[in-house]
């Protein structure tokens, strides 16, 4: 049976790059600054999805001092492929598959929201670190703007205003929730901060079929409409990116915090 959380998250790496990855990869360099992975630590990639953040951890680590996990089968045989030599394993946040103080960084990036016990994940994380090591979380602020996703649900409340839209449902994207996650978990010198990335589709075909890979929350909406209803959605979505003739470019935020394990 597929774990909770990774249900939404079965597709080949290809569509997720297509997706998801196109900001992801971006992120995990600045992600991983905020975190202060350098040279001669060891660092858990949890979450880990094909591999956007493995692959920056292997550049600044090497392979040999990384370690992987997700609960989705295909994403854990993708970054295996992707990164030989790191141990990709299938995990959950909530139980994490190592002895205590195994590791000097910990990080999560843009997983958090999926995680359906946050509070135990947290807990897991500060448990893994070795005294004085950092973990380090981010997800998308849904209010600042990823506007890959938040125009997509604007589309969609006009059209059914009962539509789950991310802003509403997902946890973790406002400030300071992040940082009282890691200070409930016991994490000190806490420290917050958001990133800004940005991605360009060479046209409006090439955004919109990143929904019908079925990925997230909003691929699993987009899939899951009548063919009317996603006809209707994809001119919605149309005019609220302005309604483009040729590329253009979306940007998005994140919220990451950092916290200490004394
Ligand atoms: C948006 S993707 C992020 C993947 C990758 N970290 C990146 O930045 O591209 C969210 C990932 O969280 C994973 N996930 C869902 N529930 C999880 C849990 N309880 N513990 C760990 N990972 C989980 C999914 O399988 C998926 O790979």
């Amino acid at each position: 049976m597929t774990a909770e959380g990774a249900r939404s998250f079965l597709a080949t790496g290809a569509a997720y790059d297509g997706y998801m990855g196109r900001y992801s990869r971006p992120l995990a360099a600045a992600f991983a600054d905020a975190a202060g992975v350098v040279s001669g630590l060891s660092g858990l990639d949890v979450g880990c999805g094909p591999g956007a953040l493995t692959g920056e951890l292997v550049s600044r680590l090497g392979a040999a001092s990384v370690w992987a996990l997700d609960p989705s089968p295909p994403f854990v045989a993708e970054c295996a492929a992707r990164h030989p030599g790191v141990a990709v394993q299938v995990g959950r946040a909530e139980s994490v598959p190592f002895a205590d103080g195994s590791f000097d960084r910990v990080l999560a990036q843009l997983v958090l929201h999926f995680v359906t016990e946050p509070a135990v994940a947290a807990a897991e994380f500060r448990r893994v670190l070795r005294p004085g090591g950092v973990a380090a979380a981010c997800v998308w602020d849904f209010a600042a703007g990823m506007q890959m996703l938040s125009r997509f649900w604007a589309a969609a409340l006009v059209l059914d205003p009962d539509a789950p839209d991310e802003a509403r449902t997902l946890r973790f994207g406002k400030e300071g929730e992040i940082p009282e996650l890691l200070a409930g978990a016991g994490f000190a010198d806490i420290e917050e901060s958001t990133i800004e990335v940005a991605s360009t589709y060479a046209d409006y075909d090439e955004l919109w079929s990143g929904y019908l890979a079925g990925i997230g929350p909003a691929g699993t909406y987009c899939l899951g409409l009548p063919a009317a209803g996603r006809a209707a959605l994809r001119a919605e979505l149309y005019r609220h990116v302005g309604e483009p003739t040729g590329a253009f470019t979306l940007t998005a935020t994140a919220r990451c915090a950092t916290g200490r394990h004394e």
